[in-house]
C-alpha cells in the first residue's frame, strides 16, 4: 500500500521504517528535504533525503515529498505534523489530495515557548475535529497520540498489555484502521474505541497529563490501562461507544468481559 506521512520528524521517522518493512511504499514530507532537523538538547535527526538514500540503501521503497506530493502518494495518510501548525500543512497538501482517504492523525496540538507547554486548540474544539470539519471529505481517525513515537508501531516493549484510544466519525474508517494497521500491522491488542472524533478533545488535553509523567517517570515508555470492577463490567458503557464490532475473537473477549474479565471494544 502507499503511505502518505505529512511531516518527517521524529514520529514519522519512527513509523516508516515498520510500514517499510511490512513492503508498504512511503513518502515522508517536509519544508525543506535537505534540512537536517535539530532537536535541541536530543540531538538532530536526518534530512528527508539523507533519510530516503538511507532506505533505498536497504532496498525499501521510501521516498520524500513537499506536504502536498505526500498527500497525493499516499492511499493512506498519517499526519505527524507539529500540532499546532497541522492546520497550514494541510493546506499546503491541498484539499483535493485528501479527498475521500483515511488519514490517522496522531499530532497534538502544543505549543512550548514557555516552561509549562500550552494547548493551541482546547476545550470547546480539539485538532482532531478542527482538521475534520475543515476537510469534511477526510476520514480523520485521531489514535497513538498519547503514546511515544517508540510505542506506536512496537506496543510490546511494555511488559503486559496497555490500552489505545481512537476516536473518528467514520465506523467503516476506525474498523479498518483498527484491524489493518493497529492491529495488523503494529500489534495492538486492546483499542477502545471513544467514539466520534469529538473524543479528540480528551485525548489530546490528556498530553497534559503524560508530559508531567514523563517529567517524573523518567523515561517515554509507559502507558494506561483501564481496569474495571470485577462484577460486570458497564453495559451501558459499551452501548455509549461507537460500537465496532470485532472479529470472533473479540467477541469471545467480550464475552469474557461480562464475566468479570476487562473489557475490550
Ligand atoms: N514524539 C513523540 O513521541 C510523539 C508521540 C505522540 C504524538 N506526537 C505528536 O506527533 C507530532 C509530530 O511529533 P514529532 O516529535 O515527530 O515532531 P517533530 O520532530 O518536531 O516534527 C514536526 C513535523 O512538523 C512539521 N512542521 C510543518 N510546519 C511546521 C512549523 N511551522 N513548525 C514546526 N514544524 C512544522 C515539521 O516539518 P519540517 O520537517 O519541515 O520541519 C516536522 O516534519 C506532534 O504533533 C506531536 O505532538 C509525538
Amino acid at each position: 500500500m502507499k503511505i502518505g506521512i505529512l511531516g518527517s520528524g521524529e514520529v514519522a521517522q519512527a513509523i516508516a521504517p515498520k510500514m517499510l518493512g511490512l513492503e508498504h511504499e512511503v513518502m515522508i514530507s517536509a519544508r525543506d528535504l535537505d534540512r537536517e532537523k535539530d532537536k535541541g538538547e536530543w540531538g538532530s535527526l536526518p534530512s528527508v533525503n539523507a533519510w530516503v538514500r538511507k532506505q533505498a540503501s536497504e532496498h525499501l521503497r521510501a521516498y520524500g515529498g513537499s506536504f502536498a506530493e505526500a498527500a497525493r502518494f499516499g492511499e493512506l495518510l498519517f499526519n505527524c505534523t507539529s500540532g499546532s501548525h497541522s492546520m497550514e500543512v494541510l493546506e499546503a497538501a491541498g484539499r483535493d489530495n485528501l479527498k475521500g482517504k483515511i488519514m490517522i492523525d496522531l499530532a497534538n496540538p502544543f505549543e512550548f515557548s514557555n516552561d509549562v507547554p500550552v494547548m493551541t486548540i482546547s476545550n470547546t474544539e480539539s485538532l482532531g475535529e478542527r482538521i475534520q470539519n475543515t476537510y469534511p471529505d477526510l476520514k480523520v481517525v485521531k489514535t497513538l497520540n498519547h503514546v511515544s513515537a517508540e510505542l506506536m508501531t512496537n506496543p510490546q516493549l511494555l511488559a503486559g498489555e496497555h490500552d489505545l484510544l481512537i476516536c473518528g466519525n467514520s465506523v467503516d474508517a476506525k474498523k479498518w484502521v483498527i484491524e489493518n494497521v493497529l492491529e495488523g500491522w503494529f500489534g495492538w491488542t486492546s483499542v477502545i474505541d471513544i467514539g466520534t472524533i469529538t473524543g479528540a478533545r480528551a485525548m489530546e488535553m490528556y498530553l497534559m497529563l503524560w508530559m508531567r509523567l514523563w517529567e517524573i517517570f523518567k523515561t517515554e515508555k509507559f502507558n494506561f490501562k483501564y481496569i474495571f470492577e470485577a462484577k460486570a463490567p458497564a453495559k451501558n458503557a459499551a452501548k455509549k461507544t461507537a460500537g465496532i464490532k470485532k472479529g470472533k475473537k473479540a467477541s469471545k473477549k467480550r464475552r469474557a468481559g461480562k464475566q468479570g474479565v476487562r473489557r475490550k471494544i
